[in-house]
């Protein structure tokens, strides 16, 4: 970017003064050596056409045709660049459609129960070749709960929904205020007792098991599949509507992967077409491995019945080009292009919304919705009507409904009661996401301070109506003490004698 100092606004000055002179003195404009500076005056300079800095020889400024104020505006959704509650709050989802998520319960074929060693989960050392201490700690926890009937009912009607990234972890970097959190909510705590909390991110792009198993390592806590939702996993249930998806985003062909654990049954990735007609992409560089793990066939005879962006676009140009074609083609069919692009125009669904995602970069970096809205704006550029689309991940309710399935199902596996508790706590980072969305469901929301949001006391659109806290260990720990007392220990004690715990009468009854 050019910088303009007030020498070069002085000295742009004294040349169009001289220009006006030469101009008024002589018509033919060729005599450069007559008129004055005004020294520091310059009222007939208009700012916004300032010359370049330089010598009369330098470049030519032409000016310009089309107004440089971008036009894109007036080709977005601005529901999903803005989801200020206010406007969002009459609004089923982004544009009035249907979300499909899956019935009931979480689908068996997604589940893998992982479940690392409860003592490490706790911070505990275990002892190699000696039995674990899982047992007597178990017991003893038990004990206490038997003693604080009323806490532990407390603690049941409880519940947390944690946002991953910015909230517990920056990309592959545990947050490690997150760590001590979950072990809190794992057993760590006065009563022994596991406090149902589930994971709810707009993250996608592999298989939740992979995820899962990957999130246990970094945050040295166990993180199940059954208490686990990505920004796709909802998606899920799309597989009962189409056959063959268009299914875009994420590294290789690892959404291909999570397409297929979902059960849909013929699955079409970018890199499948290029390979089939390598001018579809005129800026790709195709490499032979690439050509060589592709499913190239006939697209020309192939009716796509759906795209499902599932993960951030790795190749923009590409991944944008073959979906306008997809969706300005005649049902979904390469190589054509529909008289009218509305009515056999294939649905498009994007798994998630955020314009933001926090990185291990010092900014947050451009997400899924910047990808969409890029789509949006060209989409109408090129055909003259809006594009419909639905979005799935937080803050659309179907995620939140489904949420809900979600962890009525965990704390089933918890605590035996197939129920949803009273009092979920949302905590993260993001207003226009995280908490909008759980401000619109009902839920307590608690803002932290270690990703996107970046703000004052609160977020001025979309306030956290719990608090906004530094970190997640920080919200994780008012919430405790707002249901459970003030004096709530956030330790399980095992030297604690239960008979000296809590009420000695209800002690008593247990021994
Ligand atoms: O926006 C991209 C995604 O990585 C955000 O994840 O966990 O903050 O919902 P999360
Ligand atoms: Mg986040």
């Amino acid at each position: 970017m050019p910088m303009f100092e007030d020498y070069d606004l002085a000295k742009a000055v004294e040349r169009q003064e001289k220009k006006n002179a030469s101009t008024n003195n002589n018509p033919n404009g060729n005599d450069h050596t007559s008129g004055q500076s005004t020294g520091n005056t310059h009222p007939h300079v208009d700012p916004h056409s300032l010359p370049i800095p330089g010598d009369d020889d330098g470049p030519i400024e032409v000016p310009a045709t089309r107004s440089s104020i971008s036009e894109a505006a007036k080709y977005m959704h601005n529901l999903s660049v803005s989801p200020s509650q206010k406007e969002r709050r009459g609004s089923r989802n982004s544009f009035g459609a249907a979300l499909p998520i899956p019935r009931s319960k979480r689908q068996s074929r997604l589940s893998s129960v992982h479940y690392p060693d409860e003592n490490e989960a706790i911070g505990r050392p275990t002892r190699p070749g000696m039995p674990p201490v899982q047992p007597s700690r178990a017991i003893l926890a038990s004990q206490v709960q038997s003693v604080e009937v009323e806490k532990v009912k407390k603690a049941k009607n409880m519940a947390f929904a944690f946002d991953i990234d910015g909230v517990l972890v920056h990309g592959d970097r545990l947050i490690p205020e997150g760590r001590r959190a979950l072990e809190i909510l794992n057993g760590d705590n006065e009563l022994g007792l596991r406090i149902p909390h589930i994971f709810l991110t707009n993250g996608s792009g592999k298989p939740e098991k992979d995820r899962c198993e990957q999130l246990s390592r970094i945050l040295q806590n166990p993180v199940n599949t059954e208490q686990f939702i990505q920004s796709h996993t909802p998606m899920s249930a799309l597989a009962e509507y189409y056959n063959t998806v268009l299914v875009v985003g994420g590294e290789g062909y690892k959404c291909r992967e999570v397409a297929e654990l979902y059960g849909f049954k013929d699955i079409v990735v970018p890199n499948d077409i290029v390979a089939w007609d390598e001018s579809i992409a005129p800026y790709r560089v195709f490499t032979e491995e690439e050509r060589a793990s592709s499913r190239p066939r006939d697209f020309s005879k192939v009716n796509i019945e759906a795209i499902l962006v599932f993960s951030d676009s790795r190749d923009y140009a590409t991944d944008m080009q073959i979906i306008m074609d997809v969706l300005r083609a005649e049902n979904g069919r390469l190589r054509t292009l529909a008289k009218d692009p509305v009515s056999s125009r294939v649905p498009i669904y994007f798994s998630q919304g955020d314009l933001l995602c926090p990185t291990e970069h010092w900014q947050p970096r451009m997400s899924q919705g910047a990808f969409r809205i890029g789509l949006e704006a060209m989409y109408r550029a090129l055909t003259g009507t809006d594009l419909e689309r639905v979005v799935y991940g937080k803050p659309e309710m179907a995620t939140y409904k489904y949420a809900d399935e979600v962890l009525t199902s965990w704390m089933g596996q918890l605590h035996g009661e197939e129920r949803l508790p009273e009092n979920i706590y949302m905590i993260g980072d993001n207003p226009a996401s995280d908490i909008v969305g759980g401000n619109m469901y009902g839920w307590n929301t608690c803002l932290v301070r270690t990703g996107v949001f970046q703000g004052g006391d609160n977020d001025e659109n979309n306030p956290a109506n719990f608090g906004v806290f530094p970190n997640v260990l920080e919200a994780v720990q008012a919430a405790l003490r707002k249901q459970l007392g003030d004096d709530f220990k956030m330790h399980f004690d095992e030297s604690i004698n239960p008979v000296l715990h809590g009420d000695k009468a209800e002690a008593a009854a247990i021994i």
